[in-house]
């Protein structure tokens, strides 16, 4: 079946707001599901994308706003957990709702987004969720056409790991480093969105789970390096032993903005690292994060840095989260 009519689960984010672009601009219509219409503001000019209210914690909610959709993309996840928004609820239960409700409706391209690692028996609660959440999906194999992405960590204008660290290096003498050698292999935003919208309506991809990551794998200690070379500003970086890296992780949970948790932690107790480079039907070339992470770091606003605090601390910005 063609498809024309994209529902976008989590479109408002840091990686749906690239990919809702990217469809807008292949000429699909997209509709974006958010909790507060205002968050997905910085969308509300492009033509062929329209931005509904929807409380996908409420299955009827959920059904009415996916009626008419030819295929759903879901992107939503937590790093942190709160509230009702558990790691359970949002990877494990929200997308066995959404399968199941694409299977009612009849809309059989369901595209969801992993992680690198998850597996049911990881070493965090996240990539465990993450894990049941893949494992949820594979009971729907027989009517739906699923897709899975697992990237390693993302990186672009607004993401909030290379602007983290900037932050840290800008306004700390020395940098305690949490995890020092776990390895990461950083994928450009703009390449996990092209994956995306080049799967949609690939068939070679139905019922397939890609890994996506960048060209170059890192050390955590090595990005850091990069960052404070970019900026021009050299500091220390201590690396922290396993207790020291729970400790600090602990002690940050303490504080009203969510950095790191211990949970974040165990999830780099695992490489976050592809075991082959990206599928050749997906049709990207990945990008070096040297040939982008200077412009936007370098040229990164107070403001901006306002903004990410607020939006860790769940606070709109702009119309963003
Ligand atoms: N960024 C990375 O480095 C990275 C790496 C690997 C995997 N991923 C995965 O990629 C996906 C997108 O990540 P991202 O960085 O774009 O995240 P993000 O910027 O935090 O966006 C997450 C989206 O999920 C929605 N959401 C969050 N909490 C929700 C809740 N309690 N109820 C309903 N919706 C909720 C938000 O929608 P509204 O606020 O509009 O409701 C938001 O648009 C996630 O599944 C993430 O796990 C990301």
């Amino acid at each position: 079946m063609t498809v024309k009519t994209v529902c976008v689960l989590g479109g408002t984010g840091f990686v749906g707001s690239s990919i809702v672009a990217k469809l807008d601009a292949t000429g699909y219509q997209v509709k974006v599901l958010s909790r507060r219409r205002e968050a997905g503001k910085h969308l509300f000019l492009l033509p062929n994308v329209q931005v509904v209210q929807c409380d996908v914690m409420n299955n009827q909610a959920l059904k009415e706003s996916l009626t008419g959709a030819d295929a759903v993309i879901n992107l939503i996840g937590i790093l942190h957990e709160s509230g009702k928004a558990t790691f359970e609820e949002m990877h494990h239960q929200l997308p066995h709702r959404v399968a199941q409700i694409c299977e009612n409706l009849g809309i059989e391209r369901l595209i969801h987004m992993s992680a690198l690692q998850a597996s049911s028996n990881a070493p965090s609660l996240y990539l465990i969720s993450k894990g049941k959440g893949e494992a949820a999906l594979s009971d729907f194999n027989k009517k739906l056409n699923i897709t899975i992405f697992k990237p390693s960590v993302i990186f672009g204008r607004n993401d909030s790991f290379f602007n983290l660290f900037a932050n840290l290096v800008r306004y700390l003498p020395v940098v305690a480093l949490a995890k020092p050698d776990a390895k990461f292999q950083p994928i450009w935003v703009e390449d996990v969105a092209s994956c995306i919208v080049n799967t949609l309506q690939n068939t070679d991809t139905y019922h397939q789970c890609y890994e996506l990551g960048g060209p170059t794998v890192y050390s955590l200690r090595e990005l850091v390096q990069t960052v404070m070379d970019i900026l021009g500003k050299q500091r220390p970086i201590i690396g922290l032993n396993d207790r020291l890296s729970m400790a600090q992780a602990f002690a940050m949970e303490l504080l009203p903005i969510k950095l790191m948790t211990r949970d974040n932690v165990k999830s780099m107790e695992l490489d976050s690292v592809t075991q082959q480079p990206i599928a050749a039907t997906l049709n990207v070339k990945a990008t070096p994060l040297e040939a982008l992470v200077p412009e936007y770091l370098v040229n990164a606003t107070p403001r901006s840095a306002y903004d990410r605090f607020r939006s860790a601390a769940g606070r709109a910005i702009n119309g963003r989260r």
